[in-house]
């Protein structure tokens, strides 16, 4: 029983850090403490960080009034990617993942920079959709990519 209670607590304690309140993670711990020991993450978590990364560099360079080139090879990885826990992913995860694929392809075929700017919004929207669904945690931080 007690042991029970102990893994329930461990269960919560992780889905908290994936998909709980950003606060927690909002000081990105400095290199020299970062252990992977202790902050592994799962396979899709780590496709995910690539991806805020990337939206972060994207909205800077369109702010900057310039064209962004480069992308994430790994997207449609998203759709057999391990989640932190069985329940991150269900029946609707597939067809997110596909919608969000398609604005990605808008990003890469834009040639001007507010063409470029609408698809990166777009993309956004898709990454909120499917948190909304799956993810909660982070989508204050996942919309502080719109560019205005
Ligand atoms: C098809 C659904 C889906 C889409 C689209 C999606 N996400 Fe996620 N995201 C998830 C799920 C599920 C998790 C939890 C993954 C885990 O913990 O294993 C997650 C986790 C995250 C995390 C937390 C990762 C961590 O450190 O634990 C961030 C940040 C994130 N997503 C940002 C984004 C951004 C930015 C986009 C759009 C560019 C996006 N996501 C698009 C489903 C999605």
């Amino acid at each position: 029983m007690q042991s029970k209670v102990f893994f329930l607590a461990v269960i919560a304690i992780v889905s908290f850090y994936s998909c709980g309140t950003p606060e927690e993670s909002e000081t990105p711990p400095t290199k020299s403490s970062w252990s992977p020991k202790m902050d592994e993450p799962s396979e899709l978590a780590q496709i995910m960080r690539d991806l805020h990364e990337e939206g972060l560099q994207r909205k800077a360079s369109l702010e900057k009034g310039q064209l962004y080139s480069g992308s994430v090879d790994n997207l449609l990885k998203m759709i057999a990617a391990a989640p932190t826990e069985p329940h991150m992913k269900g029946p609707a995860f597939e067809p997110h993942a596909l919608a969000f694929n398609a604005s990605y392809g808008a990003i890469q075929s834009a040639t001007t920079v507010s063409e470029q700017i609408d698809a990166h919004n777009n993309l956004v929207k898709s990454c909120v959709a499917c948190h909304t669904n799956f993810c909660q945690g982070p989508i204050s931080r996942i919309e502080l990519l719109y560019v205005n």
